[in-house]
């Protein structure tokens, strides 16, 4: 198998991600002053267009109000056809990471290109019924890797069990090119398997369910980190 020829690491880290689908839409500004006291790492920003999932979320105004207090970075997932026409929009909303999925974009490899000519984390999501295969191509131009443990579209579903094997696929296929790009799982993480996604190689996980329905959201992220 060829290798990359950027081989560089970025730093791994047990790295929690919260996803703001699941916080107070009435009080965002609060749960997000509340994540910016927290332990987490990133804010996840789940950008759903009603087309390429059956859900319709939130769009670009949303994203600025919430980048204008955001404290930690910010980590958008666009599940939007096309998502490739709006990654200028994003990068001037100062996004760290931009995931854009395998199956909503032609031109993926143009798509990475124009990513990183806007200094953004330049991400692949892929839904849970594509191969870990289908990224042999492209995971060299990878800085991250969202791997969907559910099937997108909704907060609070439950983890598709065989997707800790898929973890696992993943990272060989990550090491055996030399990529650089990290591990992000997306879906029904929980207090019960966040040990054992980490372990299988996860670097940033993605909660909405089990960090807003706990009484105590930052307790739950420092136990999600652990
Ligand atoms: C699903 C989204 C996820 C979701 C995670 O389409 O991409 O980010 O909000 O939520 P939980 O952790 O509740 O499964
Ligand atoms: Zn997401």
């Amino acid at each position: 198998m060829s290798k990359c020829s950027n081989t560089h690491k970025a730093v791994v880290m047990k790295a929690i991600s919260p996803s703001l689908l699941s916080a107070d839409f009435g009080n965002m500004k609060r749960d997000v002053e509340l994540l910016n006291a927290s332990g987490c790492d990133f804010l996840h920003l789940d950008i759903m267009d009603g087309v390429f999932v059956p859900n319709i979320s939130f769009g670009i105004p949303v994203v600025k109000s919430i980048a204008s207090y955001a404290k930690k970075p910010l980590d958008a997932h666009l599940m939007i056809v096309e998502p490739e026409r709006w990654i200028d929009n994003f990068a001037d909303l100062g996004v760290r990471i931009l995931s854009i999925h395998y199956e909503a974009c032609t031109h993926l490899n143009r798509a990475m290109q124009q990513m990183h000519s806007r200094g953004l984390m330049a991400g692949v999501a892929f839904n849970p019924s594509t191969p870990v295969s289908a990224l042999e191509e492209i995971v060299c131009n990878c800085d991250v890797v969202l791997l969907m443990s559910v099937n997108p579209g909704f907060g609070a579903q439950a983890f598709i069990p065989g997707s800790l094997d898929k973890i696992s696929r993943l990272k060989k296929l990550i090491a055996e090119k030399g990529s650089k790009a990290l591990i992000e799982v997306d879906g029904g993480v929980s207090m019960a398997n966040h040990s054992e996604l980490f372990n299988a190689g996860a670097d940033i996980l993605v909660a909405g369910n089990a960090i807003f329905t706990s009484d105590d959201p930052i307790a739950a992220i420092e136990a999600l980190k652990s």
